[in-house]
């Protein structure tokens, strides 16, 4: 018999491991399953949805008698056919499927067109007769505050008195930085198949972040119960935020041709379509003005935000207040007051987005540091250090929320240090001094990104666990997999509790017919909550076979040990899992189980902005060296180090990918990535061709990236880990910092430039040209 007493490291196996993605080999093989990769069922329809060519306009006809005649074509349904509500909207119920008696964007679904082919709905769909009443269309941020277009109130949060801290500070000045969208530019488009079932039912395999409002959003569209409408999703190609609210529209569309013609449906929208017909980052138009003292220590602060939002409300309430929770990153700011309005224009509803509006109010106060420090002629992270929350002091933000966890000067500190910033700048001010036409930036900006969904009621999920007579455990849970790496932490978080080995785990799809009623994966909180619901199912069932085997055995059940892949039983017997599970079956103890979390200590009041919306913060620091050429624009960013916070991480190998992937599409956001709508609405930028994400040598030649030692979450997280999908995004912000510097150079740091996001090579060279005849922007002027 083998020695029962384990060792230490025995223990503890399977969380805290660099463990490969699940799917990582099935993707590079090919072989994990998409949407579009399931075996089509024979009779499938195809479908094709017809757009709006008119940003906004009555419909005064739309007649598709033609339509019905075409070619292969079997159904066409519009806003007439539905049988329950015309909407699909996360929130306000302002979000048609089909377009009613007026259209508000370019892109807007008309109808949906199901064939025979995907050929023949998209001809045939061209045939329709549509008759528009244009009208005038407000398109940006400017034109909404000039018309007042908001589709949302506008909010205010104040602390203190700005007003009263202005007039006694040293210094003043105000700038202005326009930010710029973006397209999720996930690999796999929105996708949805719908398959009829019996009673009435539909079955509906959706690229979606958030399977139960899909299931909820068609069931009221259709007028049938939840019940009837089952949404399944094993993995999305990449979801980023885009797949948060408006696959819903997709399926509703897929569910009413299957439910209707008895036919399963496919409707895939190619990537000009996805590009033109859905959501994206929300561009903002930001000013600030800001008052400090002599040492750069901000006194007073004021913020005036404006977001285009589109034509509806999505998440834009959310996302806007995720703004005004942000513009503060990681400084204390005792008198502030910030403005958010959430503007409405006749473009596509903008939508979540990695970050989820946190990126916009972080780029913003980033940008003031810098202004600040230039102001003063003093280094950037001087400024920055010297406003940063304290540990005991200074430690309340805006929102009255204590930061109980500040790490950030720690990260800073050590960042600074490894990346011999103080060293390369002196080295970079040297070199930029002797080179005409190349110039180069550093920057190091800090990363503090409140963990939670502001919505307080988001904050729970479920899981489902069964054990088989084998051993052999099924796992499935609310959550959804996009390439972030969720279902192998949930899963290790599994093989933990039970000490079986990961392959024992089977990784499930999400359904809602398996686990109900639960929140999108979004909010950088899918492991933090799933893995906490599938830790109570399986410590659930394992309590039942602890009680079972204590009495069994007649053992005292502490005697009970769940040792790596088999049970100590007392001092005498060993079974291994199975044997247990088996003996366990035969004395009739149940081998499923659910489980539920919700996260504790958060609390908020969303009228007064005051609370505490975040359980925790996650932190991190970022330098970026970057270096332009001032004949022509181009750019590159060279070399970036970064130091990041994941707690006590699930899987290091894991978070390590989302740092870089977040960081690089930050990095596209805020450099490459322009969304251009021309003046009737019309987005221009709708295929790579034309819209810039970063390509493999975009990657900086030196990217160093660690994880921060030692570091633990101070509150009760699924195994002291901290959550890792959208705060690393915002490290990228040191890259739009780095070129804003090298920009400065030319003006030998005497002025400060205007330059917005995305810091393409057309602004780039449009801001060097301003400094070399020494105009800096009389928005950004000093006072
Ligand atoms: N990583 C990959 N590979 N693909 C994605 O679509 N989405 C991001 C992030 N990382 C995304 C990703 C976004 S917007 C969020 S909110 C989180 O993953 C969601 O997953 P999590 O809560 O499990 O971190
Ligand atoms: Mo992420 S923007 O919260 O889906």
């Amino acid at each position: 018999m083998r020695n029962p007493t384990p060792s230490k490291t025995e223990i503890r196996g399977k969380v805290h491991k660099p463990l490969i993605h699940d799917s990582a080999i099935k993707q590079v093989s090919g072989e994990a399953d998409y949407i579009d990769d399931i075996s089509e069922p024979k009779d499938l329809l195809h479908l094709y949805v017809a757009q709006s060519e008119k940003a906004h306009a009555d419909l005064v006809e739309l007649d598709v008698t033609d339509v019905k005649a075409a070619d292969g074509v079997v159904a066409v349904f519009t806003a007439t056919d539905v049988p329950g509500i015309n909407d699909a909207s996360p929130v306000l119920g302002d979000d048609p499927v089909f377009a009613e008696d007026i259209v508000e964007y370019v892109g807007q679904s008309l109808f949906v067109v199901a064939a025979e082919s995907i050929e023949q709905a998209r001809r045939a769909a061209k045939r329709a007769k549509v008759v528009y009443n244009e009208k005038p269309a407000i398109l940006t941020v400017d034109q909404a505050m000039q018309a007042g277009s908001f589709v949302l109130p506008t909010r205010q949060l104040k602390r203190g008195a700005p007003e009263l801290k202005r007039e006694q500070a040293d210094r003043r000045l105000s700038g202005r930085l326009e930010i710029g969208g973006q397209d999720h530019f996930y690999l796999e488009g929105h996708i949805s198949l719908a398959t009829p079932r019996e009673d009435g039912d539909v079955h509906i395999h959706c690229s979606t972040q958030h399977p139960t409002e899909v299931q909820h959003n068609v069931a009221k569209f259709l007028n049938v119960p939840d019940h009837s409408v089952t949404v399944e999703i094993r993995r999305m190609g990449g979801g980023f935020g885009g797949k948060e609210t408006q696959g819903a529209w997709f399926a509703a569309m897929a569910a009413l041709v299957a439910t209707r013609t008895g036919r399963p449906a496919k409707l895939r929208l190619d990537r000009d379509d996805d590009m033109i017909m859905t959501g994206k980052r929300h561009d903002f138009v930001v000013d600030y003005d800001v008052s400090f003292n002599t040492d750069g220590v901000v006194q007073a602060v004021e913020f005036v935000f404006a977001s285009r939002c589109g034509r509806s409300a999505d998440l834009s309430a959310a996302i806007n207040d995720r703004t005004i929770f942000h513009a503060d990153n990681c400084y204390y700011f005792e008198d502030i007051s910030i403005i958010s309005h959430r503007c409405k224009t006749h473009t596509v509803s903008n939508t979540a987005f990695r970050g989820f509006g946190g990126p916009q109010g972080m780029v913003a106060v980033e940008r003031m540091m810098d202004a600040i420090a230039h102001d003063l002629g003093k280094d950037p992270l001087e400024v920055r250090k010297a406003n940063l929350y304290g540990k005991n002091e200074r430690n309340v933000t805006p929102y009255h929320m204590t930061v109980e966890d500040n790490i950030a000067p720690e990260i800073i500190a050590e960042l600074a240090e490894k990346s011999n910033y103080l060293a390369r700048r002196d080295e970079i001010r040297e070199f930029n001094k002797n080179s005409p036409y190349l110039k180069k930036g550093l920057s190091l900006t800090p990363v503090k990104f409140g963990i939670s969904f502001t919505t307080t009621f988001l904050n729970q999920a479920g899981a489902l666990l069964h054990v088989y007579t084998d051993g052999s455990v099924m796992l499935n849970h609310g959550g959804t997999e996009m390439g972030q790496g969720l279902f192998v932490k949930v899963a290790q978080v599994v093989a933990e509790e039970l000490q079986i080995d990961i392959e024992r785990v089977k990784i499930t799809a999400t359904t809602t017919d398996k686990v109900p009623n639960t929140s999108a994966t979004a909010a950088s909180s899918g492991s933090d909550m799933n893995g906490k619901a599938a830790q109570a199912a399986a410590r659930t069932i394992k309590e039942r076979l602890i009680e079972f085997a204590a009495e069994h055995f007649e053992v005292a059940q502490s005697a009970i040990q769940f040792m790596p892949n088999r049970i100590l039983i007392g001092d005498k017997k060993t079974l291994t899992f199975a044997e247990l599970v088996q003996l366990a079956y035969l004395n009739r103890v149940s081998l499923s189980s659910t489980g539920y979390y919700r996260t504790p200590k958060i609390h908020y009041d969303a009228e007064n902005y005051s609370g505490r919306p975040f359980y925790y913060f996650a932190y991190g620091a970022a330098v970026s060296e970057a270096v332009v050429d001032i004949l022509t624009g181009e750019n590159k960013i060279t070399r970036v180090d970064i130091i990041h916070d994941t707690g006590k991480s699930l899987n290091p190998a894991v978070d390590l990918g989302q740092i870089e992937g977040a960081f690089i599409q930050g990095m596209g956001w805020l450099t490459t990535e322009e969304l251009f709508f021309d003046d009737k609405g019309n987005l221009k930028t709708h295929a790579p061709s034309t819209y810039k994400i970063p390509a493999c040598s975009d990657r900086p030649d030196i990217f160093n990236m660690a994880l921060f030692e030692n570091a633990e979450n101070v509150e009760d997280s699924i195994h002291k880990s901290k959550a890792v999908g959208e705060p690393p995004f915002m490290l990228a912000i040191s890259a739009f910092n780095a070129l804003t510097e090298a920009v400065s150079s030319v003006s030998n740091y005497e002025l400060f430039p205007e330059l917005d996001a995305p810091a393409t090579p057309e602004r780039i060279l449009k801001s060097v040209r301003a400094m070399q005849i020494g105009v800096t922007s009389d928005r950004s002027a000093a006072e």
